[in-house]
């Protein structure tokens, strides 16, 4: 029996296998949209009506099995009814699957997450090709929601309740040899022997895989009760339920029903709808749809750079060299004297065991970092990255020497977080090649690089900036060169209220207690002690300049006496091994009602001000910036939208009322007055 449908292939061979392959049209990759699954389901029931003697489930994608469910169907939701019936559509075409009457198999190569592993998961077995392209997950909590298509109930049955939750609440994706470890997959192999350990499983079907005694038991009726109150208590350290609700909800839902597979289907499908119509799920959505929309705004596919030069081999140059030799890049890596650079290496060393582990891989990645103290590979970079101490005429300086050595083409990149580009161009012939490439600290943490287009940087140069950007797998921003471009404009005045209210006398770890509970990653207090206060300081002033910011005198004051934070063990804190001491402050301490609110519309405040001067495009690309570049509260969707919820005439009202209470610095900025009707 064969047949092609515009998404599907059915092709039945001379051993009666029929093999059923994905190819989704006009797509790069395969995902579960409702017309895929249409299909699949009429594919289905014609092998009901005709049963081969397996069937093997493929994509004929290169890239994967199959990414998920179509998330551009999760939003908007317009009511947990219509949720509830999309989930229960993938439920009864999984359902089908996992009850035909022969042996069914998923051929697994590349990604095969969420939907994807879910539909895997309802075959009998799964054999996954053995090479490094090859990863399954269920990451459905960072987008707010748990498996729903019955991946939860089918998980939890093969692996026992805590791997399978493991898997589920952390997100994580394994590869296949890891797979085969957990029991997730029957067989990892090489691409060669793929079809024939397909073929050997469905002619000589073997029992299918069950989870050890041991993982079993994780399953019981008497252990769930047990585990599910320490399970919620782990993944609280690592996000709040009233913040992020999809991990508890899963857990709740195994607890109740693990023993019976209906209910639990039910379960499953209820608490997907519930969460997948929430605030929570909506915003994490559309965080994950900017992050698509920051990934296109590279139009070039290949940038054009094999070679990067990094000068200044500091707390950001050596990690920037780092993580470009670590996506693939030859890096040559310069400084005053060698001793400047082993400390960049040494963390470089460490980041490469952390992330790639196989030793193989790890020496490859140390081998294209090149320490050059006396930047002898100048001449052969695509790409130089400056990266030296902040200061104008040092750079100027650097720029007039190192200019001549370079090639024509080679496109030219400063790290400045505050120097506009303007004061920087003079000192070049050829200022066109000049962009500002701003990376955000820790650089292998943080995705975003805020690309400064300068007066005279041209648009091929900053087209090659945002590819590049893209190539080592960072998130590209155009924002225009003014002073603390988009993200520490935005930032500094919100950490500068924090430093006000501690000036007042509120205590800094209920400051920045506020702020997480508000939801951020860390407080004010504690980020302006990581970055550096006297970097603080040095912003702070800059925008002071130009902006409606006043620098705080305890500021001036903590950075006069030599506090500077982490790096030298004492600021507003005193750090210990890498952690900010906090005094406990005295129990039941009033604090002033608009604390966080403080805070943050000095944010907003900002954030709209960057707005109405263009400093970067549109609010979602604001919002884009504040979360990859800070971890602004994701679940809240970014500033501006959050801010928005608010309605637009309220903020205006609420920053006036704080003008009258506490000063000029709230007075609201004069994009919106231009909506106050
Ligand atoms: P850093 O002080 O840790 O490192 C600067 C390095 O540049 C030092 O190792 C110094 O020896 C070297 N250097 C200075 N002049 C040099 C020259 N003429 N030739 C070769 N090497 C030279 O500074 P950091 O924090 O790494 O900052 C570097 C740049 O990155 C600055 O422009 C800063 O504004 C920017 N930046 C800093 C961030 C941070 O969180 N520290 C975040 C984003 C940008």
């Amino acid at each position: 029996m064969n047949a092609t449908l515009s998404h599907w292939t059915l092709e039945t061979d001379a051993d009666g296998l029929a093999w059923l392959t994905l190819d989704k049209q006009d797509a790069s990759t395969n995902v579960l949209a409702e017309d895929v699954l249409d299909q699949f389901v009429a594919l289905l029931e014609r092998l009901e009506r005709t049963p081969p003697r397996g069937l093997a489930i493929r994509s004929a994608k290169a890239n994967g099995f199959i990414a998920g469910a179509d998330v551009r169907a999760f939003t908007p939701m317009a009511s947990r009814e219509q949720a509830l019936a999309l989930i229960q559509r993938g439920q009864r075409a999984f359902d089908r699957l996992d009850t035909l009457p022969f042996p069914t198999l998923a051929l697994i190569h590349g990604f095969c997450l969420g939907g994807g592993l879910e539909l895997a998961l309802a075959c009998r077995y799964r054999i996954a090709r053995d090479d490094d392209s090859t990863r399954l997950g269920l990451p459905e909590v960072r987008l707010g929601i748990h498996p729903g298509f019955g991946g939860s109930v089918r998980a939890v049955r093969l692996l026992g309740g805590m791997k399978a939750l493991d898997l589920m609440l952390s997100g994580r994706t394994v590869s296949a040899r890891q797979a085969k470890r957990l029991g997730l997959v029957d067989h990892a192999v090489p691409e060669r022997h793929l079809r024939t350990a397909a073929r050997e499983t469905l002619l000589n079907p073997p029992a299918p895989h069950r989870p050890g005694r041991l993982d079993a038991l994780s399953n019981h009726a008497l252990a769930r009760p047990l585990i599910a109150p320490l399970l919620k208590r782990k993944v609280a350290q690592h996000a709040r339920p009233e913040h992020y609700p999809a991990p508890s909800a899963l857990i709740d839902v195994w607890r109740k029903h693990a023993d019976d597979p209906r209910k639990m289907l039910d379960a499953e499908a209820a608490s997907v709808a519930d969460l997948i119509t929430g605030p929570t799920a909506q915003n994490l959505v559309r965080v994950f749809f900017l992050q698509e929309r920051l990934k296109g705004l590279a139009r070039a596919a290949d940038c054009g750079i094999k070679h990067v030069h990094v000068i200044g081999a500091g707390v950001m140059g050596g990690d920037i060299a780092a993580w470009c030799a670590f996506s693939g890049m030859t890096v040559s890596l310069q400084d005053q004297a060698p001793e400047r650079i082993a400390p960049a290496m040494g963390r470089a060393a460490k980041l490469y065991q952390q992330k790639l582990k196989d030793p193989r891989r790890v020496t490859a990645a140390w081998d294209r970092l090149i320490p050059d103290h006396r930047g002898r590979c100048i001449e052969r970079a695509d790409l130089v990255i400056e990266a030296i101490f902040e200061d104008k005429d040092v750079k100027q300086a650097l720029y007039r020497d190192i200019e001549p050595r370079l090639r024509p083409d080679t496109l030219l990149a400063s790290n400045t977080s505050s120097i506009p580009l303007e004061e920087l161009a003079p000192a070049l012939h050829r200022p066109e090649r000049l962009v500002g490439l701003h990376f955000f600290n820790p650089v292998a943490k943080m995705q975003l690089v805020e690309i400064v287009r300068g007066k005279h940087s041209s648009e091929q140069a900053i087209q090659q900036a945002m590819a590049f950007t893209r190539a080592i797998d960072r998130l590209p921003l155009p924002v225009t060169s003014t002073p603390g471009f988009l993200v520490n404009r935005v930032l500094m005045p919100y950490l500068l209220e924090a430093v006000v209210l501690e000036t007042e006398g509120v205590p800094a770890a209920l400051i920045d207690r506020a702020a997480v509970d508000f939801g951020m990653p860390m407080g004010p207090i504690e980020l302006a002690d990581t970055v550096g206060l006297d970097v603080c300081l040095h912003v702070a002033r800059i925008l002071a300049a130009d902006l409606n910011v006043e620098v705080p005198e305890r500021l001036e004051e903590l950075v006069g006496e030599g506090r500077l934070g982490r790096k030298n063990g004492v600021g507003f804190y005193t750090w210990r091994k890498g952690k900010a001491v906090k005094p406990h402050p005295e129990a039941g301490r009033r604090l002033p009602d608009d604390l966080t609110e403080r805070m943050l519309m000095r944010l907003y405040n900002e954030a709209r001000a960057c707005l109405r001067e263009g400093v970067v495009a549109d609010a979602d690309l604001l919002d884009a910036g504040m979360i990859f570049a800070t971890g602004f509260a994701p679940f809240r969707g970014g500033p501006m939208h959050h801010a928005m919820m608010q309605g637009e005439m309220a903020l205006y009202r609420e920053l006036q009322q704080l003008t009258e209470r506490h000063g000029s610095r709230f007075t609201p900025d004069l994009g919106w007055n231009n909506t106050k009707g």
